[in-house]
């Protein structure tokens, strides 16, 4: 945390662009509650010439992401991974329009009770947030094992119909997590638990 962290650490203040970020310009993907960052680094290592930037407030989640980027399953330090310990919508909103080529939301915190429905990252002010900062043809992609938080999040995106299509023809695009999305920790263990996980990808217009 002390070494790795400040090199790694998106700045405090000013723009957030992949140019500052990595020197030069790349497609940038932006995951919002990285865990334990298995899936950031799994998707860093997958694609080496696209940037990275992952927030998470939780410390100890951090400091095990700081162990991926480190050395990547025995493979070495990820180079194109940036992270901010905090509030994914703080960077978000430093983040110039239409500059994402992905944006992650992967198992967000459910807040099940209804009085508390406005905590959930999936409302329509980070909604909209996030269909900003996207590129048209850009992805947005979420899963959840919450039935509350998949209803909930359904009728948000219904909202959002106009700036987001869903990718999905049949049932088997949201029983089945598709290639290229790593498995998460969370998700690994909703499945121990025998929950079902769904898996959405929306297409920015
Ligand atoms: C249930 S965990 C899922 C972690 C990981 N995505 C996974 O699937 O294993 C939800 C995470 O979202 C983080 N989180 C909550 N609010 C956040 C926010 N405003 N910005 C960034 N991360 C947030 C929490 O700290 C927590 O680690």
């Amino acid at each position: 945390m002390e070494e790795l962290l400040p090199k790694v650490s998106v700045p405090d203040e000013g723009p957030v662009t992949a140019k500052r970020l990595f020197g030069l310009d790349k497609p940038l993907h932006f995951e919002i509650g990285f865990g334990s960052g298995e899936h950031m680094a799994a998707r860093a290592d997958m694609l080496p010439d696209h940037g990275f930037i992952g927030c998470e407030p939780y410390e100890n989640g951090v400091a095990a992401a700081l162990a991926h980027i480190d050395d990547f399953n025995g493979l070495g330090p990820l180079g194109n991974v940036r992270l901010h310990m905090g509030n994914a919508l703080e960077v978000l909103e430093r983040i110039p329009d239409g500059a994402l080529s992905f944006v992650y939301l992967l198992h967000p915190d459910p807040w099940p009770k209804a009085r508390h429905a406005k905590r959930r990252m999936m409302n329509d002010g980070p909604v909209h947030m996030i269909a900003a900062k996207l590129k048209p043809g850009g992805e947005f992609r979420f899963g959840t094992d919450h039935p509350v938080y998949l209803r909930h999040a359904l009728m948000v995106m219904q909202r959002h119909r106009d700036q987001f299509m869903w990718m999905c023809n049949d049932a088997d695009h949201f029983l089945n997590r598709p290639g290229g999305w790593p498995e998460t920790r969370y998700e690994a263990k909703a499945r121990g638990q025998g929950h079902e996980v769904w898996y959405f990808r929306y297409r920015r217009y």
